[in-house]
């Protein structure tokens, strides 16, 4: 019978052999990659001493092509829990230093067995993606394993927040584990996701493209979509993830925390700069970003998509203490209008704050959808119609600001008071009209401006009577469509009043099982 002493050497003894991860070889190899092992990710992510790992000791089943002779540390993938700014995550992260993080029946049910705790426990599941997919010696049961996880992200969809961090290969199946997610972070240089790699593109489709051109970082941030945040490095990205942590709640059945970051920035704080922020000359545009940067709190906000759909802004920010999600139309890219992918984006991102309990700020200057065959053969009405059905779901304080456009269908998209904002308010230089002044004064006055013995001149005089009518906030606010017109300066504080009356908003829907958005 071994003694205590004995026992417990066996263990270390053990632990240290597991820890060694695939051996020094493919350690480093990993790090000539400019890639951190999955347990120095680890060590990053959570708060010293606090990681708890689970599942340690579990072996794969497999007899199948000499892999019964083969020990696979931890089976290839680190799980467990701990804390991240002092608040409980649960993580995976993938080994790829063991036979490429491959996925086989074992290592996924480890993966499922953490996010069903994550799930219990009501906190965030982090997962670190490295890669070589489906473990080819496991055949079916590697399937099934991603079966299994592919199922509970969908399962645990707004339940938890559920992140992935891909931070190497990551090809075939298993990149719709990250889709599935909310949110996706990629690392330039060393991660890809792609359905089928650059080979089987070449031989398929005779394209010629590399793997960062096919699924690289700036491919999935910029072009597709398909991933939030870019970072140059594993240590940034890590960062990254615990930055974007701190604005979310724990769970659907949480708030975000508002005490996470005192607030220093007065309340009361008026932004006189924003006055004049409106250019008098309609030609000349304005970055809606400096307003942003102006009432937020002490002007912090974390933006995700940061390179895709211009657009529009999707962001994370406080306003005294309380976290919101901003959505705002950036006129000084392609005037702001409304297309597929901003209809997407914010579509999306309106979802995630109203699943988790974070009320959206919508800042308004759009001139409308944009028009051509492009935009209708790729489906703007479904896409645009995302907006609209996320927004008319959403059950959040919904407060909206019009700075100044906001013309025909995309008037009513972004969170007019007739698709639910609570409160609705405009600066004095703002329009809400079926369209733009000349437009408008072009179709209904052609006549009067044909016949004139001078026409342009005309066409001024008219688009002037319009504007004078039409084009101003007071019309909308005469019949009851804004509840406040507001001066510039005092949007701040405007916002932090409307936002701490509605933070104990309560609105029900009717039971249904669930809608059916237009995907
Ligand atoms: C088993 C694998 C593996 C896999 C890598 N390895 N991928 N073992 N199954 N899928 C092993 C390698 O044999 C090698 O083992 C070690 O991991 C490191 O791999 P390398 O090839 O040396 O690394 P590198 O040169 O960096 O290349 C990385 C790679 C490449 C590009 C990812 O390994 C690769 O192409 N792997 C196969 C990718 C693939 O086709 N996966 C299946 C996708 S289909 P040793 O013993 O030499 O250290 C799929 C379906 C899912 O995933 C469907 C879900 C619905």
């Amino acid at each position: 019978m071994p003694t205590n002493e004995e026992f417990m050497a066996e263990l270390e003894a053990r632990e240290a052999k597991i820890k060694e991860m695939g051996g020094s070889e493919p350690v480093k190899k990993q790090h000539a990659q400019n890639k951190l092992t999955a347990r120095e990710r680890i060590d990053l992510l959570f708060d010293p001493g606090t990681f708890v790992e689970t599942g340690m000791h579990v072996k794969h089943h497999c007899h199948s092509f000499g892999l019964d002779k083969t020990e696979i540390p931890a089976d290839g993938v680190v799980t467990g829990y701990g804390k991240v700014n002092d608040r409980t995550v649960c993580c995976y992260a993938q080994d790829f230093t063991s036979r490429g993080g491959s996925l086989g029946e074992m290592h996924a049910s480890k993966i499922a067995r953490t996010m069903d705790l994550a799930a219990k426990m009501r906190v965030p599941m982090v997962g670190i993606q490295d890669t070589g997919g489906a473990r080819i010696q496991e055949g079916v049961s590697a399937l099934d394993g991603y079966g299994q996880i592919f199922h509970r992200n969908t399962l645990y969809s707004g339940i938890i927040p559920q992140i992935t961090l891909s931070m190497g290969p990551c090809a075939g199946g298993a990149v719709y584990s990250p889709a599935l997610t909310d949110w996706v972070f990629m690392v330039n240089g060393s991660s890809y996701m792609y359905v089928t790699g650059p080979d089987v593109v070449k031989a398929v489709m005779s394209e010629e493209v590399t793997h960062e051109q096919l699924g690289g970082a700036m491919t999935h941030n910029a072009k597709s979509g398909v991933a939030h945040f870019a970072y140059d490095s594993d240590a940034e990205c890590i960062e990254g993830c615990k930055h974007l942590l701190t604005y979310l709640p724990r769970s659907v059945y949480d708030k975000p925390d508002s005490t996470y970051q005192e607030p220093t920035d007065s309340p009361d704080r008026t932004c006189p700069e924003l006055d004049t922020i409106i250019p008098e000359d309609p030609r000349t545009v304005y970055d809606m970003k400096q307003i942003i940067r102006a009432i937020v709190d002490d002007g912090e906000f974390l933006e995700p998509h940061q390179h895709y759909a211009l657009n529009m802004i999707v962001c994370f920010a406080r306003f005294n203490g309380h976290v919101v999600g901003i959505i705002a139309n950036q006129p000084s890219y392609m005037a702001g209008v409304l297309d597929i992918n901003a209809s997407d984006k914010a579509a999306r991102f309106i979802r995630f704050c109203d699943a988790f309990n974070i009320p959206v700020v919508t800042l308004v200057d759009v001139p409308g959808y944009l028009p051509g065959t492009q935009q209708e053969f790729g489906g703007v009405i479904r896409h645009g119609a995302k907006i609209l059905s996320a927004y008319s779901e959403a059950t959040v304080p919904k407060i909206t600001i019009c700075t100044h456009k906001a013309y025909g269908g995309s008037e009513v998209s972004m969170c007019s008071r007739s698709v639910g904002a609570d409160i609705y308010m405009a600066w004095p230089c703002a329009e809400l009209a079926v369209m733009g002044a000349e437009g408008a004064a072009a179709i209904i006055f052609r006549r009067d401006i044909a016949k004139a013995p001078d026409p342009e001149a005309k066409r001024q005089e008219v688009a002037e009577l319009y504007r004078k009518t039409f084009n101003n906030p007071y019309v909308a606010a005469s019949g009851g469509y804004i509840d406040q017109i507001i001066k510039a300066r005092d949007t701040r504080r405007e916002i932090i009043v409307a936002l701490e009356s509605l933070l104990n908003k309560k609105e029900d829907r009717p039971w249904k099982k669930h809608g059916n958005i237009p995907l």
